[in-house]
């Protein structure tokens, strides 16, 4: 059997926006970022419309760094031909059909996000009008029972419309799942054909969605790409992390998956970046006067990127075990946003002049070392007539495990921008709160009027700006403010954009954002090969360091602030840590 090829090229873009059907936006048109944050009514009268993160027109974005990075096999750009000169056919873009296929459909990420959310970019008529979803994993299932598996995790939290029930039904109708082993090719030829037979000879673009461990990316990738990519569309992969577990292996990974796919076609997924906060810290920055001038070592004393959850490893001790905190979270979700708010101003908005300017700032950022860093592990305890599990109560986690369940980690950025300013990135499971978010503190007002007001800490007067992402979207700074009356009494007060108050709808879920994006060709909130190298870079020689000298975490109860060393670490850098705040830490 004849390989089949991917195409690469960027116009393979136009097919995917010009399917869209009613609902869509006109893509020649220019809409800036913040209009993903466009609560207007769309054509159908909903309240919230969902976008894509970036509506410039799709074939204005450079797809070309990756692949001239990674220069096509002959073969590639054979196919790339052809799917130029296939392109050219409206008629046929019109009747374009998009397939997605779910590898790993009977995990716990695929019930828990990716259908659901898939469901709700139908429901928001987000999805082209020919589409067919495909569930591939190895489990023996019908139709029939992976619809009731999607079904289970499926609800009408939208706008609880009327029709909600019969939307959950077209869409579940448009399901179907296809059992195979990862590796066979075989088995992906055969859902290839059953791919086809639902596409009915219309062009197809095809979606592959890689919800599996990544030990078997590589194959599924082999597999997907030589038995079931799109003959004449497009043909996009989505990676989960984790992206390898340190520079080398993820590297190695990088260049499996490219021995089948070119960089275009990898949308390497970071949830993070789906996040509403997240996406909006861009305009906050960019677009509003306030705060642009004081985003830099003049005005910042240090910032904090704070990751907390209430609960433990929850059954995930064989993969967390492998991996730990600092690559679970803090070396894709946590660097990612501090990446974005550090960055410098990006040409535009497009896709590469972002993450050119990503990669820039983590390659200006030292490598952590060990005096950097505080590693953590939760211990179980008993609060009344509850008891809370240790880390090492999980099945799959050996007794005397030294994997960190908690990391607190001092970054510095050598430019000009950030030079002596701490960035303290702080991640772990088993605490007191669930939490992320980003604290800004602001140095002292110099020569202060009102210092005597504020005792002997000053630094409890500075400002700070907190970007809280969950639990309630919010963006509040706090100030010093009179309290009312005859005196001269300050206090800390908040000007405070609580997202549910200010914003009384739905906030799609991360998943939604990041498929609706992958679908339009938008790469923007996906990571680029060499921003995953260069965040590698970063964690490696320390995570190596950790390991080899077998660094013993410090406990910390279940449920706890986490363990003392990190005040201990904040104070060497001069960083006042979870006392400062008038709300809660
Ligand atoms: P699962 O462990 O549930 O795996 C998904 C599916 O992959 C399973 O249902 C199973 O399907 C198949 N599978 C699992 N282990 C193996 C194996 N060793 N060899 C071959 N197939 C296997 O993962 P999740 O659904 O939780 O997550 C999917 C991916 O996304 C993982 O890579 C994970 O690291 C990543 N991820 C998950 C997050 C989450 O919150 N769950 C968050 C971020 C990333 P079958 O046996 O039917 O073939
Ligand atoms: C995942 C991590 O990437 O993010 C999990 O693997 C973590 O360990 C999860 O629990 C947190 O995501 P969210 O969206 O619940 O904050």
């Amino acid at each position: 059997m004849a390989i089949r090829l991917s195409p690469c090229s960027s116009t393979s873009n136009t097919f995917s926006s010009s399917s869209f059907s009613h609902g869509s936006i006109p893509r020649n048109s220019y809409f800036p970022t913040w209009a993903s944050l466009d609560y207007s009514r769309g054509h159908h009268g909903r309240n919230f419309e969902l976008r894509s993160s970036n509506l410039q027109p799709l074939n204005a974005v450079s797809l070309q760094a990756g692949v001239s990075a990674n220069p096509l096999p002959k073969e590639h750009v054979e196919t790339q031909v052809k799917e130029e000169s296939s392109s050219s056919s409206k008629s046929e873009k019109a009747e374009s059909t998009l397939s997605i296929v779910v590898v790993g459909a009977s995990g716990e990420l695929a019930r828990k996000k990716i259908f659901p959310s898939l469901f709700a970019l139908f429901y928001e008529d987000r999805l082209p009008k020919n589409f067919t979803i495909f569930g591939y994993a190895r489990s023996t299932m019908t139709d029939e029972e992976l619809r009731n598996m999607i079904c289970r995790g499926l609800t009408c939290r939208i706008d609880k419309r009327k029709n909600c029930n019969e939307k959950m039904d077209q869409f579940l109708q448009r399901c179907f799942y296809h059992s195979g082993q990862y590796s066979s090719e075989d088995h992906f030829s055969k859902l290839d054909k059953k791919l086809k037979e639902k596409e009915g000879g219309r062009l197809s673009n095809r979606l592959f969605y890689l919800s599996i461990p990544p030990s078997i990316f590589v194959d599924a990738v082999r597999c997907a790409r030589r038995r079931a990519s799109s003959e004449q569309g497009w043909t996009r992969v989505i990676v989960e992390k984790p992206f390898g577990r340190d520079s080398k292996s993820s590297v190695e990974l990088t260049r499996g998956l490219k021995e089948y796919l070119c960089e275009d076609q990898i949308f390497r997924i970071d949830h993070y970046l789906g996040e509403e906060l997240i996406e909006n810290l861009l305009v906050l920055r960019f677009s509003n006067l306030v705060f642009e001038p004081l985003w830099s070592r003049n005005h910042i004393r240090n910032v904090q990127v704070i990751f907390s959850e209430d609960i433990g490893i929850e059954g995930r001790g064989k993969y967390f075990d492998n991996y730990g905190i600092i690559r679970d979270i803090m070396q894709n979700h946590l660097l990612q946003i501090l990446a974005l708010f550090a960055m410098e101003t990006p040409v535009s908005l497009d896709a590469e002049d972002i993450r050119n300017e990503k990669v820039k700032v983590l390659r200006s950022m030292r490598p952590l070392q060990l005096e950097d860093v505080v590693v953590g592990q939760y211990k179980g305890c008993t609060e009344g007539i509850t008891s809370y599990p240790a880390y090492t109560d999980d099945p799959n986690v050996t007794k005397n495990s030294l994997t960190p369940t908690f990391a607190a980690a001092t970054f510095f950025i050598n430019n000009a921008r950030w030079d002596g300013v701490p960035f303290l990135m702080i991640a772990g499971k088993g605490l007191h709160s669930k939490r992320a978010e980003v604290r800004v503190q602001f140095r002292h007002v110099p020569g202060n009027l009102y210092k005597q007001k504020f005792g002997t800490d000053l630094d409890k007067a500075t400002n700070e700006l907190v970007l809280r992402s969950q639990p309630d979207e919010a963006v509040y700074l706090k100030i010093n403010n009179k309290v009312p009356g005859l005196g001269l009494r300050l206090d800390c007060s908040d000007l405070n954009l609580l997202y549910k108050s200010r914003y009384p709808r739905e906030v799609p879920d991360a998943y939604e954002r990041l498929l609706l994006d992958a679908v339009e060709g938008e790469r923007r909130l996906f990571i680029r090969s060499d921003e995953l190298d260069a965040a590698w870079a970063l964690f490696t020689p320390l995570l190596k360091e950790l390991e080899e000298k077998k660094v013993m975490p410090e406990l910390y109860p279940y449920g706890s602030r986490g363990p003392e060393g990190v005040h201990y670490l904040a104070a060497k850098h001069n960083v006042r840590w979870g006392d400062l705040s008038c709300d809660d830490l």
